[in-house]
């Protein structure tokens, strides 16, 4: 049985050709393969499998032939079921090497926090992957396992990972030359651990900073987010133009999430956005579409769809979307791969979920438990003609043409190479990378005037520093959302410099360095440096209202503290309050207070880069990617405020002598 649908997809050439040297009559030559199956015996059947597939195999297995012609070569021996489950990705956890063996399931990922069952070091992921992409090995056509990763701020889930800030700083920092750097970085200690896909990065640009993905956006300014993403996406895939085959430290990129996330109503994630279609095809002609177009004339690899509507419909189900705007008017060629379980969010039964995100576009199933389900649908589907084999046989092929420019054919499983930037893995020399990331990532929002010297000129002549907040202290809370678990976690989760260690590290020559959660002082203190912001959240769970949008009420409390201790000391320190935080949030209160005032979004493991710019030689030159307002109960309308109503406009940065930078 398994030589008839073998048989089904070779090439009516070949078909006929093996037909003419067994039987010699020229004229029963045309027969198609299907009438001619039905005719041969099941033991020729499988010769001519044999043959067929030893044939492609000389072909797709020849690093020395181009990619197009590979996958064609490889398609022309696959199965309806082979094929099926090259189209579906499941979650590790759901996966197992028998799995793999068996079903031959085109990819697998860890989602936020899935870790490997034995731990979460750097081996323990080396291994989990490695014994899956092994496994695959084992299948019939051999076809290695595409294994992807959110690694979205670093290799961010994996503990010991050099961690960067989340891209609403590096849209402050708005560096193309330190985007690359950082993909570089980023790239490297990916395939460390045999994983060669990151799903990043995510090109929103946030409208509205109730949305909990804010942070995961560059900017507010799609200009800003093509500035920074095409260089992003280039580097991160080792600069492979057209069919090219990738360099061994590059992984492949997503742009995701295709498209208008952040422009849902009251900024809810996964939202709608109230326009009909023809309003939304004018908005991204205003510039929304333009990152993606920057991503694509970078050649990135695959794209992923957005969970939210546009006028009530599913950016998954959106075939004008995905298929019209996206494939054909764009020019991607790369594979769409859904986001995790969100056919579920679409119309209809199971069936139709599948065929309407399939022919909308979708090419691979990011189903992180139901793939086998999944698979099997695609099956049943293609057998009763609701999804056609050209849309199926075109999935397939962005798929491996993804694969073979990856060299994930090519390359060994656990190679040498790996191993190599295994031993890299969050070096010095990489974590060096992430602290110039933070360096420039500051935006000084206040440098006030003490006693006729500008705050930063006055903190040079500190001899006694208290550090407050347990937000100086806490790697957790610096790092954010997507940081060992999907959620992050305040406290000591992985290895990096709390902020109160670098300033330690940067001012102990000259001055003494204390640290207080909760903000007692000491009364000899000439400097008070303050770090409030928010707690760590990802997606859905950071969802606020326009009254939340303040710090942590543990932070208000220190913040509360800290004044009344220096009314009752009776002495005028300087006094220097550091955001951490994914996004704006009401500070109104003290800014005033606070003599300088310092943005530092969510700078990831490397602390020691706000001491380089607060207390050591290096000047502040972010600049904010968004509009700070002054009442956050004006959320909603943030972008139709007159400019009495914004405390910090966009673009605005101070350095040390108090000159506006100019953003680029
Ligand atoms: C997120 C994606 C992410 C995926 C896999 C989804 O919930 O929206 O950004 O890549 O999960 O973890
Ligand atoms: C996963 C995330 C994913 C989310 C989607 C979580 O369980 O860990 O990666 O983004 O589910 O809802």
């Amino acid at each position: 049985m398994k030589g008839k649908k073998l048989i089904k997809v070779l090439s009516a050439v070949l078909a006929s050709a093996l037909f003419l040297t067994s039987c010699g009559k020229a004229e029963e030559a045309s027969v198609s393969s299907e009438t001619w199956i039905s005719a041969g015996s099941e033991l020729a059947e499988e010769a001519v499998d044999e043959q067929a597939l030893e044939e492609a195999k000389k072909i797709y297995l020849n690093k020395d032939l181009p990619v197009a012609e590979r996958v064609e070569a490889l398609l022309s021996v696959m199965t309806l079921e082979e094929k099926a489950y090259q189209c579906v990705q499941g979650e590790q956890d759901n996966v197992s090497v028998e799995d793999v063996k068996r079903t031959g399931i085109g990819s697998v990922l860890s989602g936020g926090g899935s870790d490997p069952v034995e731990g979460n070091l750097p081996e323990h992921w080396q291994k989990r992957v490695n014994e899956l992409k092994a496994a695959a090995l084992e299948t019939r056509l051999g076809i290695p396992l595409l294994y992807g990763i959110d690694a979205v701020h670093g290799n961010n889930n994996i503990y010991g990972a050099t961690v960067f800030p989340h891209n609403i700083g590096l849209g402050a920092a708005n560096d193309p030359e330190l985007m690359e750097e950082i993909a570089h970085v980023v790239a490297r200690e990916v395939r460390a651990i045999g994983v060669q896909y990151s799903f990043a990065p995510c090109l929103a640009n946030p409208q509205n900073e109730r949305w909990g993905r804010t942070y995961e956006g560059f900017s507010e300014k799609t200009a800003d987010v093509v500035r920074l993403a095409g260089p992003f996406v280039a580097a991160l895939q080792g600069n492979v133009k057209g069919d090219e085959y990738m360099p061994e430290d590059a992984i492949i990129a997503c742009a995701k999430h295709f498209i208008g996330e952040g422009y849902t109503a009251e900024g809810v994630n996964q939202g709608n956005v109230e326009m009909s279609a023809a309003e939304f095809d004018e908005l991204l002609g205003m510039g929304v579409v333009d990152p993606y177009k920057a991503c694509i004339d970078n050649n990135v690899l695959t794209v992923m769809p957005s969970y939210n509507s546009i006028d009530g419909l599913k950016c998954h189900e959106n075939k004008h979307l995905l298929t019209d705007v996206l494939k054909e008017q764009l020019g991607f060629k790369g594979m769409v791969i859904s986001d995790y379980n969100a056919i579920g969010q679409c119309s209809g039964t199971y069936d139709e979920e599948v065929a309407n995100c399939m022919n909308a576009g979708v090419d691979m199933f990011m189903e992180a438990q139901e793939w086998d389900r999944c698979a099997q649908t695609i099956i049943k589907l293609v057998k009763k003609g609701e999804i056609s084999e050209e849309r199926l046989d075109d999935a397939v092929s962005r798929i491996l043409r993804v694969k073979f420019m990856s060299n994930m054919f090519d390359e060994e499983v656990g190679s040498a190479h790996e191993n190599e930037l295994f031993g890299e893995f969050g070096s010095e020399e990489n974590r060096e990378v992430a602290r110039r990331a933070v360096r420039e990532s500051l935006v000084l929002l206040k440098n006030g005037n003490v006693d006729g010297k500008l705050a930063m000129e006055k903190i040079k002549e500190a001899t006694n520093i208290t550090v407050c907040g347990s937000g100086a202290f806490d790697i957790g809370r610096q790092c954010g959302g997507w940081t060992i678990s999907w959620q992050g976690e305040a406290g000591n989760i992985t290895l990096g410099t709390p902020i109160v260690q670098g300033i330690y590290d940067e001012v102990k020559e000259y001055a003494k360095v204390s640290h207080s959660v909760r903000g007692e002082l000491d009364a000899a203190s000439d400097v008070i440096v303050t770090v409030v912001g928010e707690n760590p959240y990802a997606e859905s769970a950071g969802d606020v209202k326009p009254s939340d949008l303040k710090p942590i009420s543990g932070d208000v409390k220190l913040l509360e503290t800290i004044e009344e201790q220096i009314a009752a000391n009776g002495n005028d320190p300087l006094k220097v309050l550091i955001v951490i935080a994914g996004r704006p949030i009401d500070i109104n209160d003290y800014v005033d207070k606070y003599d300088a005032v310092v943005m530092a979004f969510l700078p990831g493991t490397e602390g020691e880069g706000i001491a380089d710019v607060l207390f050591g030689d290096y000047d502040f030159t972010g600049t904010l990617p968004i509009t700070w307002v002054k009442d956050f109960k004006k959320i909603d309308e943030k972008h139709e405020l007159p400019e009495s109503e914004i405390l910090f406009p966009y673009g605005f940065g101070l350095n040390k002598t108090g000159e506006l930078l100019v953003r680029k």
